[in-house]
């Protein structure tokens, strides 16, 4: 007998390895289907559920399909998304570089950004997606985002990215990995603190498709299988200690002279 294909149930993913089979939770769908690069529901749902409370201020400075604002509106949390190409009313118009928020009045932020040219978003001139990771735009534009959800979000509350590296293999195209994971990574570690980083498991349906998996095992390269989740902290400004000049932020610098050498007790 066949019986109906029914969802798992919704749960805190337990480590650092996520997965959920199915692009939606519930009876409902959040955000569109249809939309290329939706983001799985059950991560923002994940992350809303370990890193704010009740009717805390969301952000999604990228909001594509509005999968974060249906999370939000499912979880009792008040969200505000933004697009260069809105799909929907409920998102406003606005580039990410440049959001119409005031300072430190976000709870939270989500992003899941273009992945450089990984996949046509629209014909914007501000669209992210249209600019090279080889020419370095892409990144330059991507320290502008995250310069900016560094001036929304409160002191003291979390932000998360979920992004993939990217490989071009396109006939006529020179081969070239982009490891844009580690890239970005590397540019949110500055304004804010890493809280963990998690590898989410791709279910995308070209994944399964033989000419794909084919011309990967032929061509020697690999079809990407996951992708981050970057969590990130916003630290309050550490106070300015009378007589010092600059605060020290004792964690983020390496020690002079290289690491304390640890005591050892002899018996
Ligand atoms: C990966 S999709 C986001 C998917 C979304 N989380 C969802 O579930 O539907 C990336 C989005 O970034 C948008 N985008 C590209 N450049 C942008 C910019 N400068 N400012 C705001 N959004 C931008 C694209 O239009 C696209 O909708």
């Amino acid at each position: 007998m066949n019986r109906p294909h029914r969802k798992p149930m919704l749960r805190l993913q337990p480590t650092t390895l996520w997965d959920y089979p199915s692009q939606h939770y519930g009876d409902d769908v959040q955000g569109d289907p249809n939309y290329r690069g939706a983001t799985p529901s059950y991560i923002i749902w994940n992350l809303l559920q370990r890193y704010t409370e009740p009717r805390a201020a969301v952000v999604d400075p990228c909001c594509g399909s509005g999968t974060t604002l249906d999370v939000c509106r499912d979880t009792d949390r008040r969200a505000r998304g933004f697009d260069i190409n809105p799909q929907r009313e409920d998102i406003e118009y606005a580039d990410a570089r440049k959001l119409p928020l005031r300072n430190n009045s976000a709870d939270f932020v989500f992003i899941d950004p273009p992945y450089s040219t990984h996949l046509e978003y629209s014909d914007d001139p501000a669209c992210i997606g249209q600019l090279s990771a080889i020419s370095g735009e892409y990144y330059r534009a991507m320290e502008k985002v995250i310069a900016e959800i560094n001036r929304i979000l409160k002191p003291r509350r979390y932000m998360a990215m979920y992004v993939s590296d990217s490989y071009e293999h396109n006939r006529g195209k020179q081969r070239a990995f982009h490891p844009i994971g580690f890239e970005l990574f590397q540019r949110l570690r500055k304004p804010f603190v890493p809280v963990d980083v998690i590898s989410v498991v791709r279910h995308n349906k070209t994944l399964e498709l033989g000419n794909y998996r084919r011309s990967a095992e032929e061509g020697n390269y690999y079809l990407r299988g996951f992708n981050y989740l970057f969590i990130m902290y916003k630290a309050a400004s550490a106070p300015k200690p009378r007589g010092e000049k600059k605060p020290p932020h004792a964690n983020r610098q390496p020690r002079k002279g290289g690491p304390r050498k640890k005591r050892t007790h002899r018996n």
